[in-house]
């Protein structure tokens, strides 16, 4: 047999997922052995009834039972001995803690580890069950490996192809998925779980584990993010006497920077005189109102924990001399106020260290209004620390901090040198040169986020 030919799946864990899971799969035209620990679900499936309540999933059941490519059993030995690939579906619930309960997952990876042991053909074992990311590597295939005595990638398959289907239309949803992810650290893995899709036509992302185990948790943090968001915002409002719905009609329709990708990249935290002054505004009123909006409360303490993240990145450093490129909230600008950069400024000056600071578009000479008294209450001696050309401000510098992409790439491997230390706050795209010279620690994630109005 071809190492890439699926022609049986297993699917093991009967509940929402699994169920939902194999009957779509068979439906596909896949010949598909659904696996339970629960007998009472397994004789159900078996018998072509469904063991949740899902819209359309009955029906789906049913075709699969009458075709002849839906079965189940409770013998898990049977199925992955008998299928060449295996879909994880079982649940991975809460402890009293919060922290995931991976039992079930271990027991099932430790039941097909032993049956890879003895099995001669080549097997592909697909994760559907949400784990925090690593998990695949540090628990799943050491399971399976100490069980099997084989090795991960090269006697048998792993791949994580979390799923996005949502109780209640979870059918339509994996008809329908907003995107497919199979992540694995192997080739071999990802050509066998391709072809369980090739009916999908949404985009499919080919990446690692641990992306795949953790695009996941971002969707589901997210989602419940955007939920908190609108109960608090459409409380606040209520109370206020505002038709809610009417805003939120009109907030959606801006998919420039509401309903899109802008300000999810992580980076530098926010500032600028808008958003922290408006956000105050805002859960003071609720505060007024006798209104808890934790979610909304919990935004600037958030924001200036990234701050804190930033100077203990710099302190652990133990050096003394630093650059910052960047000073303004936002790079192209030279407002100040509420900036981030000011207050990273002002905790390093307090904590001893000596900062030299180049930002294009900030000149002392030229700072007007509210901008430049806000810079001359919280640094009086802000001038003597701006320095405008860059060679002579990295000069000293033994810790050099990007927190602004107005700088260049061509600039910065001119005049880094390689004992230097780099700090990235905000992803900034390292020129090949400092990539190999300097130690460059990415803070964060891929771009800077835009920060603030
Ligand atoms: N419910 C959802 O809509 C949803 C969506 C996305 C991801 N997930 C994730 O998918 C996973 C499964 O969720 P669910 O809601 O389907 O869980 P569930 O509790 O409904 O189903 C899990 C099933 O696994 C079975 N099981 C446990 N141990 C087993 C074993 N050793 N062998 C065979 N079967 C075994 C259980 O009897 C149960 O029927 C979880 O990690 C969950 O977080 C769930």
């Amino acid at each position: 047999m071809q190492k890439a030919d699926v022609h049986v799946v297993s699917v093991l864990g009967l509940g929402y997922v699994g169920a939902v899971t194999a009957a779509c799969l068979a439906h596909k035209g896949f010949n598909v052995i659904g696996v339970d620990v629960n007998s009472s679900k397994v004789d159900m499936f078996g018998s072509g009834r469904s063991p949740i309540i899902e819209a359309g999933i009955d029906e789906l059941v049913a075709e699969g039972h009458r075709a002849g490519r839906l079965r189940a059993t409770t013998d898990t030995s049977a199925a992955v001995t008998e299928s060449n690939v295996s879909f994880v579906c079982v649940g991975t619930p809460s402890l009293a803690n919060g922290k995931q309960d991976l039992g079930h997952l271990k027991q099932v990876c430790s039941e097909i580890g032993l049956v890879l042991a003895h099995k001669s053909s080549y097997h592909v074992v697909i994760l559907r069950s949400t784990v925090i990311p690593g998990t695949t590597l540090s628990v799943v295939i050491p399971t399976l490996e100490k069980f099997s005595g084989k090795r991960a990638g090269v006697d048998f398959g792993v791949c994580f192809n979390p799923e996005f289907t949502r109780e209640g239309c979870a059918v339509a949803d994996f008809f329908n998925p907003p995107y497919t992810i199979l992540g694995a650290e192997d080739y071999e893995s990802v050509v066998v779980a391709r072809q369980l899709y090739g009916w999908a036509s949404a985009h499919v992302f080919e990446t690692s584990l641990a992306v795949a185990e953790a695009a996941k948790y971002a969707s589901n943090a997210f989602h419940a993010v955007k939920v908190t968001f609108a109960n608090e915002v459409g409380t606040l409002f209520r109370e206020l006497g505002v038709d809610i719905d009417a805003v939120m009609r009109i907030f959606v329709s801006d998919k420039s920077l509401n309903i899109s990708s802008a300000y999810l990249s992580p980076g530098f935290a926010f500032g600028g005189s808008c958003l922290p002054k408006d956000l105050r505004a805002l859960t003071h009123q609720a505060r007024e109102l006798n209104l808890q909006l934790p979610l909304l409360d919990g935004v600037l303490p958030s924001n200036n924990e990234h701050v804190n993240r930033a100077v203990d990145l710099i302190l652990d450093t133990n050096k003394k001399n630093v650059c910052l490129l960047g000073l303004s909230f936002k790079a192209g600008t030279d407002d100040l106020r509420e900036s981030p950069h000011v207050q990273l400024t002002k905790r390093l000056l307090g904590e001893g260290l000596r900062i030299r600071i180049w930002d294009p578009h900030v000149s002392l000479g030229r700072l007007v209004g509210s901008n430049r008294h806000f810079i001359e209450d919280t640094i009086p001696h802000i001038g003597m620390l701006l320095n405008p050309d860059l060679r002579s401000a990295l000069e000293t510098a033994e810790v050099v901090v990007i927190a602004t992409k107005s700088v260049t790439a061509t600039e910065l491997s001119t005049y880094l040198r390689p004992e230097q230390i780099v700090l990235d706050l905000v992803h900034f795209k390292k020129p090949q040169k400092m990539d190999v010279t300097t130690q460059c620690e990415d803070m964060y994630a891929e771009q800077a986020a835009p920060s603030g109005m």
